[in-house]
């Protein structure tokens, strides 16, 4: 699953049927059917019933479940429901250490919400635990327990984000940024992708179909951007064929880590096409 991109990781919550088949003909990058904060408690039962008719349906990406959180009394059954039914990962809520999700032992991969501080300054473990693929930020509730105050640029939680990141990529997971609650503001969501995309989050989870198409664009490669990848990769191999050790592209120093970047943003634009 690592290989294809995560742009967009959708949240359709279990107890909307509608939402369900709405989110059938979507294009995100993966579908996170939610069992938990999206489903009040009244509604866990049905949710899960139809979380599980969702994992027979035939999807075009990647389906997860988030399931509810550990130690909750629905925990247990989202989770068996989930991997009876066939899903491609499971979302696990608050995770706070390592040593829970190590203990779950399950087989599809995990993706571990850091929505705590404990969970933040824990991250770096948890990341690193076997099976844990990526790390998906939690902001609605991580600033809830932070007590910070809202900012249009997310200064307050700037520091939890990038610890995040740093978690996630030292040990080769990928990072997904928080979700952006105001689905009518465009032009704020789209400015919010590419803080994450600059923070080095690999993508962002979304909330509404709306959504998809910005963090897609924002999270993926450009024609443009894949050209000019293209070009400095050209001017690299030139300088290196006549034996040079580094080289310049438009007057600037490249060396090799240019090159590596380069040619990781024209496979990620070819992984882009061919999920299109
Ligand atoms: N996945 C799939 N379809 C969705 C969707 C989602 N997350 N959110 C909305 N839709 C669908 C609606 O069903 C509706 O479809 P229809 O017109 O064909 O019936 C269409 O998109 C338009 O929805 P809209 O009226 O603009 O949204 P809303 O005002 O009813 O709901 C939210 C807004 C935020 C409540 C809703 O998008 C939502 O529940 N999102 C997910 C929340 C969630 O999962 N939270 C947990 C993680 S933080
Ligand atoms: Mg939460």
């Amino acid at each position: 699953m690592s290989l294809r991109p995560l742009r967009s990781m959708l949240y359709v919550p279990g107890d909307k049927p509608r939402a369900i088949e709405k989110a059938l003909g979507l294009r995100p990058d993966a579908v996170i059917l939610d069992l938990e904060d999206a489903v009040a408690p009244e509604h866990k039962a049905v949710a899960r019933q139809n979380v599980r008719e969702a994992l027979k349906q035939r999807w075009t990406c990647p389906v997860l479940v988030r399931v509810n959180g550990l130690g909750t009394v629905w925990e247990n059954d989202d989770r068996e429901m989930a991997l009876l039914a066939g899903v491609d990962g499971l979302v696990i809520p608050k995770v706070e250490t390592a040593q829970s999700v190590r203990e779950l032992q399950v087989r599809v991969p995990l993706w571990a919400m850091i929505e705590t501080p404990t969970g933040v300054l824990g991250a770096a473990s948890i990341a690193a635990v076997n099976g844990v693929a990526g790390l998906l930020v939690g902001a609605n509730d991580l600033a809830r327990a932070l007590r910070t105050q809202p900012h249009p640029e997310r200064l307050p939680l700037l520091g939890a984000l990038s610890g995040v990141v740093l978690a996630a990529r030292a040990a080769g997971k990928i990072p997904v940024d928080a979700v952006f609650n105001d689905v009518r503001d465009s032009g704020g969501f789209a400015r919010e992708c590419a803080q994450g995309r600059m923070l080095g989050f690999a993508g962002k989870t979304v909330i509404h179909p709306d959504q998809i198409g910005a963090a897609n664009a924002a999270f993926g490669a450009s024609a443009a951007v894949a050209a000019e990848a293209q070009a400095l990769l050209d001017a690299w191999k030139a300088a290196r064929a006549e034996g040079k050790s580094v080289g310049t592209y438009k007057g600037a120093l490249i060396e090799q880590m240019h090159a590596d970047e380069a040619a990781e943003i024209l496979e990620l634009w070819e992984l882009d096409r061919s999920g299109e």
